[in-house]
């Protein structure tokens, strides 16, 4: 009875599968079997694309996108095989970066990771990746901690030291002022970080820091603070944090008439900064990576394929997402494999020029680079100076 139940089974097997197709014989458009199966290499990300920054996630995923397809088209890496990309929301949470490491690095098995943005999502998912041997590299996170976590945590970027002391020396110079007052975010290594060194340097070169206030990533009203901030007077407001707290922050101060020359860092390069603040934003100034207006044949190379991709101006952090996935590609065309150690060695060594300039790895696996400083005017972005490290 079973042997017969087996046999019913097989011959039922047979007929589904010559009635899906496998017994069809081959014409034009079915691949014939002999045809190899394309190879692919997976690549993770870890990327906000919801969440309190997502307009950071939106633009770094767009970006490798946009890369991988430019690298794929031109006979991908290896002699032919084609990028993939995986990318994870972490929802722009440093928990659920962690744990999207994880996944990417236990389950879909990635031979390496782009990510995070936030340094405070990069300092808590490298370590998953280090101690795995997946190279990773963070376009974005600028915190001098997050390559310290080990020998395969990369970044495309400059580090906040040197962030904070273009913008101390552009208050003092530039715009000539003199005293300042900074807002910080308490749960932000971004921010504690670029607050510090705004706050080294612009005391070094003579100015004074005539008051530091705190907030948590979960306030809305500021004027507390700002009412602080009024009473001293300070010529210029310092906010080294993300456009969703910024935005807000600069509409309270304009509302009650805190009348400074407010700036940041490159946490203000978001479009929604300006639905946010509304006019409030304008005239204010920060500094970032790239502008679209500089006139370089790389910036030039990707602004038209990104606005041909997606029919808008690419931001830092579409630019620096960018350049990190061709680095990754590069390096893994220069270590002849996929093996972890090998990548890592041919990022390593690497020489690139890339939209935000030139890259060449040190021992902590830091580029040194220029950093540009960007005002608003009438809601826009206004290129106003390249800056060298
Ligand atoms: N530098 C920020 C950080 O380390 C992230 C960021 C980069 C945000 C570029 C905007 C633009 O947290």
């Amino acid at each position: 009875m079973k042997r017969k139940m087996f046999l019913v089974l097989v011959i039922v097997l047979i007929a589904a599968l010559a009635l899906s197709g496998c017994g069809k014989k081959p014409d034009a458009t079915t691949p014939t079997p002999q045809q190899p199966v394309e190879e692919f290499i997976k690549i993770g990300s870890v990327m906000p694309v919801t969440g309190a920054i997502a307009t950071f996630g939106v633009s770094s995923v767009e970006a490798i996108e946009l890369a991988f397809k430019e690298i794929n088209a031109e006979g991908g890496v290896l002699g032919g095989k084609k990028l993939k990309l995986y990318n994870e929301d972490n929802r722009s949470t440093a928990e659920e970066t962690a744990t999207a490491f994880q996944k990417l690095i236990e389950q879909e098995k990635v031979v390496a990771i782009i990510g995070s943005v936030a340094s405070s999502h990069s300092l808590a998912g490298a370590p998953i990746a280090q101690d795995a041997k997946i190279p990773t590299i963070s376009p974005t996170s600028t915190n001098p901690a997050v390559t310290l976590i080990g020998d395969y945590i990369f970044r495309a970027c400059f580090l906040d030291p040197f962030q904070g002391e273009m913008m101390a020396k552009f208050a003092l110079n530039e715009l000539g002022l003199t005293t300042a007052a900074m807002i910080v975010e308490q749960e932000s290594d971004y921010a504690k970080g670029l607050a510090q060194f705004f706050k080294q340097h612009f005391e070094a070169g003579g100015g004074t820091v005539v008051q530091t206030e705190e907030f948590s990533n979960q306030d809305k009203d500021f004027t507390a603070i700002l009412t602080n901030i009024k009473a001293k007077n300070p010529e210029f407001v310092y906010i080294p944090s993300y456009y969703d707290t910024v935005g807000p922050i600069l509409r309270q101060a304009k509302d009650m008439e805190l009348n400074a020359q407010f700036g940041g860092g490159d946490g203000w390069d978001s479009a929604d900064l300006f639905d946010l603040a509304g006019d409030a934003a304008n005239g204010g100034f920060f500094s970032n990576h790239y502008s679209p207006d500089i006139d370089s044949p790389e910036v030039k190379k990707f602004l038209a394929s990104y606005m041909a991709e997606y029919g808008k101006v690419p931001d830092a952090l579409a630019a620096l997402a960018y350049d990190a996935a061709y680095l990754m590609a590069r390096a893994i065309d220069a270590a002849g494999s996929t093996d972890g150690t090998a990548i890592r060695d041919a990022l390593a060594a690497i020489t690139f020029t890339g939209v935000s300039g030139n890259i060449v790895f040190d021992a902590n696996g830091d580029p040194v680079k220029t950093g540009v400083i960007v005002g608003i005017e009438n809601q826009t972005q206004v290129y106003k100076a390249t800056i060298q490290p």
